[in-house]
C-alpha cells in the first residue's frame, strides 16, 4: 500500500496520524518480524508468583475469535500495560479477564484459583477483580457519593459500601468537596477519578483499567497516572491498563506488552519496551 493509500488512523504515543503506519502494515511488518512471545518471558516479567495468569486463553465474541493463544503474567503489586494498534484485542484481554468474553481455550487464574468460567460477579466478589470501564461511565443525575456507593452493590450490607466511601473521601479530598454534587457536572478528570474509585469499594486486588487517559487534559492525564501509581506503590494494587498514550503508559509500567491481531507480540518491562526501536518505529511513530 502507497502512502498516499494508508488510510488515516488515529495517534499513538505523541505521534501523529502522518508518523503512525495503519493498523494493517503494523500486523504485516509484525508479522514479519516474526514477533513472538514465550510463556517463559511473560513468567520471568511477572516475578516470582504471579497474581493474574493466563496460558494460551483463545477467546472473542460470540463465534468471532479475536485473541488467539495469549500468554498473560503480572505480579502481585506490579503494573501491566498493554499497548497495541486499534482492534488489536486489548480491550478484549480486560473483557476476558472480567468475563465478558466467550473463552474457547485455554485459563485465567487469579491468586492460583481458576476463574476462566466464573461470572464478572463472582471475579468481583470472590476473586478481587474490578473493571474501570473505558467509557465515561459515571451516573450523571446521582450525587458523587451515590454513585460512589454504587461500587458497593455486591456487598453483602450497605453499611460495608458506607464505610469504604468514608475511606474515599478521606483519601481523595478532591471527591469529598464535591460528595453532594451531581456527577454530571464534574470535570473530566474529577469524573476519571470517581470512576476509579467506585472500583475501590470492593477492595479488589486486581484493577482493570481501559484508557484511563482517554478524553482527558494533559493537567487531568498525569492526575490519573499519579493515582494508579499511588494504587500500586501505597495499596499494593495489581493494575493492568490498556494506554493509547503508549508513551505515558509504558513508562511507568513493570511490565508491557504489545498487542498485535490478538497476539501478544513482544513482552519486556515497560521502559525497556519503549526504547525497543521496533516498538518506537511501529507504534509510537518515531
Ligand atoms: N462486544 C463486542 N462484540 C463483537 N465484537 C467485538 C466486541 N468488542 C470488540 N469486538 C471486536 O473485537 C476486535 C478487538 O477489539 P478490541 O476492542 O479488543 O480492540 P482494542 O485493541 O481495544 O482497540 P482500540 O484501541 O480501538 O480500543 C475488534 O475487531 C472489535 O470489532
Ligand atoms: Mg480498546
Amino acid at each position: 500500500m502507497s502512502d498516499s493509500e494508508t488510510p488515516s488512523v488515529s495517534g499513538y504515543g505523541e505521534g501523529t496520524t502522518d508518523t503512525v503506519l495503519s493498523v494493517d502494515a503494523v500486523a504485516d511488518e509484525a508479522q514479519a518480524l516474526g514477533l513472538e512471545v514465550s510463556g517463559d518471558k511473560v513468567l520471568q516479567l511477572a516475578g516470582e508468583r504471579p497474581l493474574v495468569q493466563i496460558q494460551g486463553l483463545t477467546a472473542g465474541y460470540g463465534r468471532m475469535e479475536i485473541l488467539h493463544e495469549v500468554d498473560l503474567a503480572v505480579g502481585s503489586g506490579q503494573s501491566l500495560c498493554l499497548v497495541g494498534p486499534n482492534g488489536a484485542g486489548k480491550s478484549t484481554i480486560l473483557h476476558s479477564i472480567f468475563g465478558f468474553t466467550d473463552i474457547f481455550g485455554g485459563s485465567i487464574k487469579v491468586d492460583g484459583i481458576e476463574v476462566t468460567k466464573s461470572s464478572p460477579s463472582e471475579r468481583l466478589r470472590d476473586a478481587g477483580i474490578a473493571y474501570i470501564l473505558q467509557d465515561n461511565s459515571v451516573f450523571p443525575d446521582m450525587s458523587v457519593e451515590e454513585n460512589l456507593l454504587m461500587g458497593g452493590y455486591l456487598l453483602p450490607n450497605p453499611n460495608l459500601a458506607k464505610e469504604a466511601a468514608e475511606r474515599v473521601f478521606e483519601r481523595y479530598d478532591r471527591l469529598a468537596q464535591r460528595r453532594t454534587d451531581k456527577a454530571g457536572v464534574l470535570s473530566g478528570g474529577e469524573r476519571r477519578l470517581l470512576e476509579i474509585s467506585r472500583a475501590l469499594i470492593m477492595d479488589p486486588k486486581v484493577l482493570l483499567v481501559d484508557e484511563p487517559s482517554i478524553g482527558l487534559e494533559p493537567r487531568y492525564i498525569d492526575m490519573v497516572f499519579e493515582i494508579l501509581g499511588d494504587l500500586k506503590d501505597r495499596d499494593g494494587k495489581t493494575i493492568i491498563m490498556v494506554e493509547q498514550n503508549a508513551k505515558k503508559g509504558l513508562a511507568c509500567a513493570d511490565v508491557g506488552y504489545v498487542l498485535v491481531s490478538g497476539r501478544v507480540a513482544m513482552a519486556d518491562q515497560g521502559p525497556a519496551l519503549l526504547e525497543n526501536p521496533d516498538v518506537g518505529r511501529l507504534f509510537l511513530g518515531g
